[in-house]
């Protein structure tokens, strides 16, 4: 596996607890992973299954579950309660809280082997039999050789695996939103007891709990804009004013701890998989943050791809010859999604009235109508309650 994220450890989970020899090879350290803050919102499907793999007793017994959101448009709030629709909810519990569990495991209890802070990872013979991946060692500054039966690409958005696919035989589709979101995480708790989606003329805006101490915010802003362009009394008076509305309660203002612009792009690559290499999580396709997808799809291909290599070493190679094709089907399902609600989130401050009048029909058949409130709560979800 290359990468110590949520795919690449998920997958080397479901090896060592099938006494598979696998090895994670990483650029950060330990501490750098098992600290960074990104995603935090967990569906319950993805859930099931890391607890079906024994992978979920410390989040069961920390994460907290939702069961509403919130949209503020026009001045108004408007509750969407999708547990009441679904009988499913949502779990918050920070992604690198996730990665300490599935490092502590993989390591510490099943034994799996693991090198932090490698260099320079190449990709070598992957049509071949037996591929094999070269690093430089941080320690002797020599380059080994791994070889090995196949490679996990899990090393996310920035990663080298991807690059090592023959550029005539993958396609990436990109699609670009043409907006930056400032990700914003203060030092205070939530100001709410759910995920709250502001759509305000001036642009969106976002609040996500993370934990008792810790609030994820989003600013719609322009693409490439500066994180120094918002010192603090600007991103409190914007959130104010965009997340406003007739009787929501006042938000607990804190310390700006991370400060970053996005530039809201999506990408797929199609297929995930050449010769013995595999792609998975970021390192395949990339959500931006709109409907906080990201980590359940990682975790989705880490489950297909674990369990594939898992049945190919009983003769069975099934899951690994459908293996892309089963992600990209839940992968394409979610960035369809998540452009949908991007128009949503963004119509109303594109300065063109026609987009503005739009979004604001989507938003308000969610309340008008029983059917596309229940479509919109078994997307939100990643579930499907019929069929
Ligand atoms: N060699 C080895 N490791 C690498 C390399 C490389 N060349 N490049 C990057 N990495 C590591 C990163 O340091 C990181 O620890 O690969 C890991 C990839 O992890 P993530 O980026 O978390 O990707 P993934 O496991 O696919 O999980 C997707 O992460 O970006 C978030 O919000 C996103 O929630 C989603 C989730």
């Amino acid at each position: 596996m290359v990468g110590a994220g949520p795919a690449g450890l998920t997958v080397g989970n479901i090896l060592r607890a099938a006494g598979a020899d696998c090895l994670v090879l990483e650029t950060e350290t330990r501490e750098c992973v098992e600290h960074r803050p990104r995603a935090g919102v967990v569906e319950e499907w993805a859930v099931r299954g890391l607890e079906r793999r024994g992978l979920a007793r410390t989040l069961l017994e920390r994460a907290q579950t939702h069961t509403e959101c919130e949209f503020r448009f026009a001045g108004e709030r408007y509750r969407f309660a999708y547990t009441g629709l679904t009988g499913h909810h949502h779990f918050i519990y920070p992604q690198q809280f996730l990665v300490t569990d599935l490092l502590r495991e993989y390591a510490d209890v099943r034994g799996g082997e693991i090198r932090f802070g490698v260099r320079d990872v190449r990709l070598h013979g992957l049509d071949s039999g037996r591929p094999s991946v070269s690093y430089v060692c941080p320690e002797s500054g020599e380059r080994r050789v791994v070889t090995a039966d196949f490679v996990a690409g899990c090393d996310g958005a920035r990663g080298v695996t991807r690059a090592s696919l023959p550029p005539g035989r993958v396609r990436l589709a990109r699609h670009d939103y043409g907006v930056g979101w400032l990700a914003l995480l203060a030092e205070a708790p939530p100001s709410a007891d759910c995920v709250v989606f502001g759509m305000h003329p001036r642009g969106f805006a976002g609040h996500m709990a993370r934990s008792p101490e810790v609030t994820r915010y989003y600013l719609q802003c322009p693409p490439g804009d500066d994180p120094a362009n918002w010192p603090h009394t600007r991103v409190w008076a914007e959130l104010r004013e965009r997340l406003g509305a007739a009787g929501a309660p006042p938000l607990t203002e804190g310390r700006l701890i991370e400060k970053r612009v996005l530039d809201m792009h999506s990408y797929v690559v199609e297929p995930m998989a050449f010769g013995r290499l595999f792609l998975a999580g970021d390192a395949a396709h990339l959500t931006a943050p709109i409907a906080a997808k990201g980590l359940n799809l990682a975790l989705h291909d880490a489950f297909l791809l674990g369990d594939g290599l898992v049945a190919f070493l009983t003769g069975d190679d099934s899951g690994l010859s459908g293996y892309s094709a089963a992600c990209l089907r839940r992968a394409w399902d979610y960035q369809e999604f998540s452009q949908w609600l991007a128009e949503v989130y963004h119509g109303t401050a594109s300065g063109d009235a026609y987009r503005a009048g739009a979004s604001l029909a989507r938003l308000r058949r969610l309340f008008d109508s029983p059917v596309a409130a229940a479509e919109f709560a078994e997307r939100y979800l990643g579930v499907r309650t019929t069929g």
